[in-house]
């Protein structure tokens, strides 16, 4: 008895000591975040030259959690941004990425008009409660309502028909909505008001969208729902379509990226722009910013090539003090420094990054900007010691480089990824039997042209001559927005599983880094063999 209890408390020591000397081993070369940069603090390192440690992990991939709060406020479900450049990010691809958890910025290579009109289009893609649905008159003719629907393209032709004083009269249903019908009134075609399917908007209660849910399985064959107040006046609208979908999505695993009225999360890039006195133009960029915050917007992204800069800052400190809430991002920088100085300039989160991007020649240019990852670990550093949150900008090929991006920033923004899909503004063009789409960066001639010269400090006038920082390229065309974030999402978690991470923060906490020769490389990626299908 004795003697067995002995043997055991010697197995146990010894391997006790086993695990201490791996563990030492392991720490020898596999390194946290702050040995193993402050190892390399004369060296610049991007994704390639790195690559991570496994670790003991209970952490099954589909069951790691990737949300990220960037500010208060601002909750996303999966950490990818769509990147702001006017080859990328419309209302369609920021549908498509609040519709997977993530946030599309809207580029500002439009005009302020355009800008508003396409963050209402994400505003008010998938409603709970369509808010304000488009109305008719009595009086109008079926043939106004046509013209409306071409015009405006919309993708249904049933409206609610009101009076002058906002009151119900009835509905237009959609299959009387036809040419043959054109020359009659509303009023002879509209099905009347007592026929009319409502409920009030104080029985709503405070889950609206069960309540319709509730509503259309108790009516079959009844697809719209309006709501009104006591005096009949129409309040808004609920679709079947919409509340099936919004149902479906309560149960997915990464929920659409929604406001608290239940909107689809829309962000929006601004520039520091300058008046003709060459002043910061305050009036302008408060303005639209104040009439982006009306239609719903969720984030202002300052987005400028040099971000630890007077305008900037200015720029940042004049939107902070005018909208206290609003969740503002700003960039870009590579320094601690710049960070700092955003943050108290009153930005949430900082965009670190200057030249790594696919489509960028900042650094051949100007001789200047840092590989990612140096950059991101400084970064990371200072807004930890700020309180502001990181996000990873620009140069991400692949989902490895967006786990190694997470081990130091809040989420990624992805530009060249997404511009191949057909959420991505663009005609797709074919050149001996592959299609493509345009790829431009901001800081190329034809989009400086196109109005983001103040992104790269220079005049929007043409005939100066300016430097462009970025190329005009090709995407082959890729799948769809959710398809190529189903990769990147794949990746990530198994990145997660791998580390033993349950979620971002544990991601940011455990990762363990180890430098990559070239010879590293090359065994990292396929080799020795003749490649059928990409892995990707
Ligand atoms: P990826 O690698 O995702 O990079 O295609 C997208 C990011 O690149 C930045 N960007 C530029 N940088 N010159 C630059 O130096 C440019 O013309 C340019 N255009 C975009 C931007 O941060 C974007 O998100």
């Amino acid at each position: 008895m004795f003697l067995s209890c002995y043997r055991d408390r010697i197995l146990f020591l010894k391997h006790m000591a086993t695990i201490k000397e791996s563990d030492d081993l392991d720490g020898k070369f596999y390194k946290p975040a702050d040995a193993f940069f402050a190892a390399y603090n004369n060296i610049g390192l991007t994704f390639d030259d790195v690559t991570l440690a496994t670790l003991y992990s209970e952490v099954l991939p589909r069951e790691t959690q990737l949300h990220t709060d960037l500010a208060e406020g601002l909750h996303l479900n999966i950490p990818i941004i769509s990147s702001d450049m006017d080859t990328v990010t419309e209302s369609r691809m920021a549908i498509a990425m609040a519709l997977s958890g993530g946030l599309g910025l809207i580029h500002y290579n439009m005009s302020d008009r355009e800008q508003l009109s396409e963050v209402s289009r994400v505003k008010n893609h998938v409603h709970g409660l369509i808010q304000e649905p488009i109305k008719t008159a009595p009086d109008q003719l079926i043939g106004d309502v046509l013209n409306l629907i071409e015009k405006k393209h919309f993708a249904f032709s049933t409206f609610p028909v009101v009076d002058t004083q906002g009151k119900l009269m009835g509905l237009l249903p959609g299959h009387v909505v036809k040419q043959r019908y054109a020359k009659r009134k509303v009023a002879e075609a509209l099905t009347p008001r007592d026929q009319v399917q409502t409920i009030n908007k104080k029985d709503l209660g405070r889950d609206p969208i069960a309540k319709a849910d509730k509503f259309f399985t108790d009516h079959p064959g009844i697809h719209k729902l309006l709501v009104v107040d006591e005096q009949d006046r129409l309040h808004g609208l609920f679709t079947m379509s919409d509340v099936e979908r919004i149902t479906q999505e309560r149960s997915a695993q990464f929920k659409p990226a929604r406001d608290a009225l239940f909107r689809l999360l829309c962000g929006a890039a601004v520039s520091a722009t300058r008046n003709a006195f060459g002043e910061l133009d305050r009036e302008r960029i408060v303005a639209h910013v104040g009439a982006l915050v009306e239609r719903g917007l969720d984030v202002v992204a300052v987005s400028t090539a040099h971000g630890h800069s007077k305008g900037v800052g200015d720029a940042v400190r004049m939107l902070r003090d005018a909208f206290p809430k609003l969740p503002i991002i700003a960039g870009n920088v590579t320094s601690g420094a710049a960070v700092e100085y955003l943050a108290d300039c009153g930005a949430n989160s900082i965009k670190a990054g200057q030249g790594p991007g696919s489509i960028c020649t900042t650094r051949i240019v100007a001789g200047v900007g840092i590989p990612q990852l140096t950059a991101l670990y400084v970064a990371s550093r200072s807004a930890e010691k700020k309180r502001v949150t990181l996000i990873a900008d620009g140069g991400i090929t692949k989902s490895g480089d967006v786990v190694k991006s997470l081990t130091l920033a809040h989420a990624v923004i992805c530009g060249g990824i997404f511009a191949g899909c057909p959420e991505a503004p663009g005609e797709v063009m074919e050149f001996s039997g592959k299609r493509y789409k345009q790829y431009r960066g901001m800081g190329s001639l034809a989009a400086m042209k196109a109005g983001s010269a103040a992104r790269y400090g220079h005049s929007n006038d043409a005939s100066r001559k300016i430097a462009p920082e970025g190329v005009e390229a090709l995407k082959e065309v890729t799948t769809s927005v959710d398809r190529v974030l189903a990769q990147l999402i794949g990746g990530i978690q198994s990145g997660m599983g791998y580390l033993g991470a349950a979620n971002l923060a544990q991601l940011r906490d455990k990762a363990r880094f180890i430098r990559v020769t070239p010879a590293g490389q090359r065994e990292a990626a396929p080799h020795d063999v003749v490649e059928l299908k990409a892995g990707s």
